[in-house]
């Protein structure tokens, strides 16, 4: 029996390795030591309660104010004694996060494999998003199997001169993870949402964290927020808002005392599924959002200057508009009264995955340990 231990710390990550433990769990060949560092907590907890998932080993490494320095070092440290116990045979680390980065470096070190999930993603400026470009090149460098979601993602890998038999086209388990609980409408806790829901007005969902908008950036888009606010009294601007006290700082008191904005603490992944699915316009500059609202058709604003996640905007679902404050406001005006724009955005595309990462992810494992085959690939987009 081969020991795999998954290793996760914040709320995107949770998220895609959800299905990916399940899948693991149902394998005969394999035992799984699900690791957390705890980069996140609330956050992170909401995603492994709503799964079902218990950790065998918690790091707690969270400090409010975190360092990207103090996460790594944390982390590493607390990884060091884990590993000689458990003796993993490979190590499993998703996306760009400092916890994913530091983990792959703490496995290479120890000498054990490292297997990637999201490989591949680029926006080409290793200023944005910061870290996580730098990040998950890092990983690229030491990774064993790249777990890439799409071609793009592969050709990327490709172009960085990766072996290609180390590469296998999963698509993005995230996919995996909206399926299996959209289609469940689970009840809002909050009661306001549920009033949303049965009321019918039009929604603008909005999510915003990253660290290069904070400051500034981020003070411009909470004032975006009050002006659309001002200039469409119809319109539920929904604001689920990031735990982090350096994003509340700098949009809570632009939207205060709105009557039509509702702000609530992170939604657990279920609600917050069934919220896209009702919203009509998504305002964002997260990642996980940017893959699950378009296989909802639901247009997406991006306020980032970039992505590394280009397929939906090929696909004409997702607009790169940058953080100006001006065009944050411009952009959904429009989407919400021009017709023809808003349906030639507004359509249901899977360019990221089809609900099958995590088959393909344990599958590809299993044949880097020797016990199975891959899967086909992914090939949809
Ligand atoms: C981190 C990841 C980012 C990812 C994002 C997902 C890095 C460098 N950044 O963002 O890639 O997109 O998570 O949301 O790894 N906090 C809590 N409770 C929580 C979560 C956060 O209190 O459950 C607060 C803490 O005060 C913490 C702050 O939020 O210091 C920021 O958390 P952190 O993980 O450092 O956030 P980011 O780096 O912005
Ligand atoms: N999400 C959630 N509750 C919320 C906001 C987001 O469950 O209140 C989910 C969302 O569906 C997506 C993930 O969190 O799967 C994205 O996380 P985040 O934006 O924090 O990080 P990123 O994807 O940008 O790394």
């Amino acid at each position: 029996m081969y020991t795999v231990m998954p290793i996760f710390g914040t709320r995107p990550e949770a998220i895609k390795m959800a299905p990916v433990v399940a899948a693991l769990e149902e394998s005969q060949q394999l035992r799984t030591v699900v690791t957390v560092t705890g980069q996140h907590r609330e956050m992170l907890d909401q995603v492994n309660d709503l799964f079902g998932i218990t950790p065998d080993h918690d790091l707690n490494i969270l400090q409010h104010g975190q360092t990207l320095s103090g996460i790594m070092t944390r982390t590493m440290e607390g990884l060091e004694n884990l590993f000689s116990h458990e003796k993993p045979d490979a190590v499993l680390v998703q996306g760009d996060t400092t916890t994913s980065t530091a983990a792959a470096i703490a496995a290479f070190y120890h000498g054990i494999p490292v297997v990637h999930m999201e490989a591949g993603l680029r926006s080409g400026d290793l200023l944005s998003p910061f870290p996580e470009e730098a990040n998950r090149k890092m990983t690229s460098q030491i990774t064993r199997l790249h777990l890439a979601p799409t071609s793009t993602s592969r050709a990327n890998l490709l172009a960085e001169g990766i072996n290609s038999a180390d590469i296998v086209v999963t698509g993005n388990t995230v996919i995996d993870a909206l399926l299996a609980t959209v289609d469940k409408q689970l009840p809002f806790t909050d009661h306001r949402l549920e009033e949303l829901a049965a009321g019918g007005r039009r929604t603008l969902l909005v999510t915003t964290h990253r660290r290069e908008n904070q400051g500034d950036a981020m003070r411009g888009v909470g004032r975006a927020l009050a002006r659309i606010t001002d200039a469409e009294p119809d319109l539920m601007i929904v604001l689920p808002v990031h735990r982090n006290p350096v994003v509340r700082e700098a949009v809570l008191p632009w939207v205060d005392g709105k009557p039509n904005v509702l702000v609530t603490e992170p939604l657990a992944y279920g609600e917050f599924t069934r919220l896209l699915s009702i919203a009509d316009v998504v305002l964002t500059d997260s990642g996980g959002v940017q893959e699950e609202a378009p296989s909802l058709g639901k247009p997406v604003l991006v306020m980032r200057e970039n992505t590394e996640r280009p397929e939906a905007v090929d696909a004409g679902t997702v607009l790169v508009i940058g953080t100006d404050e001006n065009r944050i406001i411009k952009e959904v005006v429009r989407l919400l009264h021009d017709e023809v724009h808003f349906s030639g955005m507004a359509n249901a595309v899977n360019p990221y995955g089809d609900g099958k990462g995590a088959a393909r992810s344990v599958a590809a494992i299993e044949e880097l340990l020797g016990v199975g085959t891959r899967i086909a690939e992914f090939t949809g987009g």
